[in-house]
């Protein structure tokens, strides 16, 4: 049997030689493929709503999925959803987003807990613990980008007590996504790509206007590796079969409705590192 890439490079041998019949062939070509699809793409509908009746079927589903035909498959037909990071991994994200400038009082804060439904319990460090301006702190800082971040939750609930030592306070949050070491930023080439493999995903390192990017690098197309994808005036085009993005936001140029996820980056120590959010 042939290998996953192999047949994608087939298929795109013949879209190739499709694009070079005349326009009538070409778009009977089209009406055929659509029809084939649309027939295909409803049956995988129905099998999977008749899966999902069972008790075990989501569990069988998401094990199915992590096979790569399967996924490919049904990402071209669109019926997966993106994964969604957890409600925790979201307050993260959020928490991260204010920690520059309580860092800059050399304050910080950490998620305790989320209590399901809707509230994120939350610890002030460092000199924002028991700072007479702590109140505005969180409203006007943490509550607000949590709850404008994270739409379950409603209410933020400040824990008081003293937090474990940690070396910067963000590392005694249990949920703390981890920053990888993905390398030298010397490494990584302005206006171009490079590919390196991390824990839990390959990632596709560039420099845009001097800030580092990551992506996954696998194209939000049907998932091949972009590192091998031509790069000019900031955008990379997929040697599988052309989709094109935007390196500065991941925006796709061929499809608007999907797009590169970015990674969130910072560079330390002339080290490039990089939180794998999904
Ligand atoms: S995998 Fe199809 S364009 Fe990238």
């Amino acid at each position: 049997m042939s290998d996953l890439e192999t047949l994608v490079r087939d298929l795109d041998r013949l879209e190739q030689i499709v694009a070079s019949w005349d326009q009538t062939q070409q778009l009977t070509v089209q009406a055929l493929r659509e029809a084939v699809e649309s027939i295909q793409k409803e049956a995988f509908r129905r099998i999977i709503a008749e899966v999902k009746q069972s008790p075990d079927g989501m569990a069988a589903l998401r094990e199915a999925v992590g096979d790569p035909w399967v996924y490919s498959v049904l990402q071209f037909h669109g019926l997966l959803k993106p994964p969604q990071p957890s409600v925790e991994e979201r307050i993260e994200q959020a928490l991260e987003a204010v920690r520059p400038r309580l860092k800059s009082h050399e304050g910080n804060v950490e998620l305790v807990a989320f209590v399901a439904p809707d509230e994120a319990q939350i610890r002030l460090t460092g000199t924002c613990n028991g700072c007479a301006f702590s109140d505005i702190t969180v409203k006007l800082g943490v509550e607000k980008a949590i709850i404008e971040g994270v739409d379950e939750i409603t209410k933020v609930t400040v824990i008081e007590g003293r937090a474990p030592a940690s070396a910067d306070g963000v590392k005694g949050s249990p949920f703390a996504i981890p920053w990888e070491d993905a390398g030298p930023v010397t490494a990584v080439p302005a206006g171009g790509v490079i590919a390196t493999e991390l824990d839990k995903a390959s990632v596709l390192l560039t420099q845009m206007g001097g800030e580092v990017k990551a992506y996954p690098n696998a194209c939000a197309h049907l998932g091949m590796p972009l590192e091998m994808g031509e790069v000019s005036d900031g955008v990379i085009t997929c040697s599988y079969h052309g989709f094109q993005f935007r390196l500065d936001t991941g925006e796709c140029l061929t499809t608007p409705e999907i797009a590169l996820p970015s990674y969130p980056v910072r560079v330390q120590a002339g080290r490039v590192q990089v939180q794998v959010t999904t």
